[in-house]
């Protein structure tokens, strides 16, 4: 027979381990609040960004009328060198009055500024943490920036470092601008519509939208609109324009996680927004590409040299749906000479 006090130490004993174990679990480790101060430089960005294109409608509703064309502005969310640079500058070539370049890379890490078409092509930074709402915000000043700088800009294409092109420059304007876009097929949809993944059914939902505690996400997000689905898109001017305005969510999507296993802010607020305000004028599925399968920690795959084939950038392309691919993620940097020696033959082929 124990005696009780004896019970109770043994208790507490065998508990601190556990405590040790599970503590970092449920406090939020040290990270990158969103100072006053970035908020309020944020805010007057958006402003003017909003302001500016008052009037304008963009270039997209111009479409037909001949010149100017409208652009796709790229959008690169790094926080390394941009490891693909003589990639992209070959998917550019040739193209140079249809698109531009915006990198925002984070300012704490250090980075060799690729030269050609990306030189000069960095905006305004701040600090980026993974499980953070900063990614939600370095995404915002991209297309604030974007909107801005170039009335033109008529889609915005969020990218990363360890992203590539799986087709020509060619073929992915054609496919944003020209060909009307297949999907939910009634002909009510507007003919350019987001591309970006929005999803109701997933596992993992009910976790993601209490990870910054119970009940925190209402009124604005109540559960049955909360949505999930990947951090990068291709979205349209006027969708560029929503997310650029809204404060309504982003006071509930910036608060920090609790639950950091759950904590994925950016893959949150983007398709909650939009399908709250024009589930119609996106197309639910997104244009890149990520391997899951064996994901680590988070991470999907990430591809080695030894993967890459011709093969592969098939196999990459290929949806479940009517539409094709045009970017895939993640590459290891040392994939960039395989996927040179391939690019005209093999990428650039469509
Ligand atoms: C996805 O990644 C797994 C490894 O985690 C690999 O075996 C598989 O071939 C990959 N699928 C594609 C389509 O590349
Ligand atoms: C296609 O659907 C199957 C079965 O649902 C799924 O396993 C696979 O990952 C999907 N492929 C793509 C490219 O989404």
């Amino acid at each position: 027979m124990f005696h009780t006090p004896f019970v109770v130490s043994f208790a507490l004993l065998l508990s601190f381990p556990l405590l040790f174990l599970f503590v970092p679990r449920i406090l939020p480790p040290k990270h990158v609040e969103i100072s006053l101060p970035d908020e309020l430089d944020d805010l007057a960005l958006f402003r003017r960004a909003a302001l500016t294109s008052l009037g304008g409608g963009g270039a997209v509703s111009r479409l037909g009328v001949t010149n100017p064309r409208p652009k796709i502005a790229f959008l690169f969310l790094t926080n390394t060198n941009l490891h693909f640079a003589p990639l992209w500058e070959l998917f550019f070539k040739n193209n140079e009055a249809l698109y531009n370049i915006y990198i925002h890379a984070d300012p704490s890490s250090k980075i060799t500024p690729p030269g050609g078409v990306f030189s000069g092509r960095f905006i305004a930074a701040k600090k980026t943490e993974r499980a953070t709402a900063t990614l939600i915000s370095a995404a915002r000043r991209l297309l604030a920036t974007a909107v801005m700088d170039d009335p033109l800009n008529s889609y915005f294409a969020l990218v990363s470092q360890h992203c590539i092109p799986l087709h020509s420059f060619k073929y992915m304007y054609k496919t944003l601008f020209v060909k009307p876009i297949s999907g939910r097929g009634s002909s009510s949809f507007p003919i350019h519509r987001s591309f970006i993944e929005i999803l109701s059914d997933e596992p993992q939902l009910w976790d993601r939208y209490n990870a910054r505690g119970k009940n925190v996400m209402l009124p604005e997000v109540p559960f049955d609109r909360f949505r999930i689905g990947s951090q990068f898109f291709v979205l349209t001017r006027q969708h560029a324009l929503v997310v650029i305005r809204d404060r309504r969510l982003w006071r509930k999507f910036k608060l920090p996680c609790f639950n950091m296993y759950s904590c994925y802010p950016e893959e949150h607020y983007f398709p909650t927004l939009l399908s709250m305000e024009d589930p119609d004028g996106c197309t639910h599925y997104t244009l890149t590409r990520v391997n899951w399968t064996g994901s680590v920690d988070g991470h999907p795959h990430t591809y080695q040299p030894a993967e890459i084939s011709p093969r592969l950038i098939q196999e990459l392309r290929v949806s479940n749906s009517s539409y094709s691919f045009m970017f895939a993620r993640k590459f290891s940097p040392d994939c960039l000479q395989p996927l040179l020696t391939m690019a005209e033959k093999v990428i650039f082929r469509d």
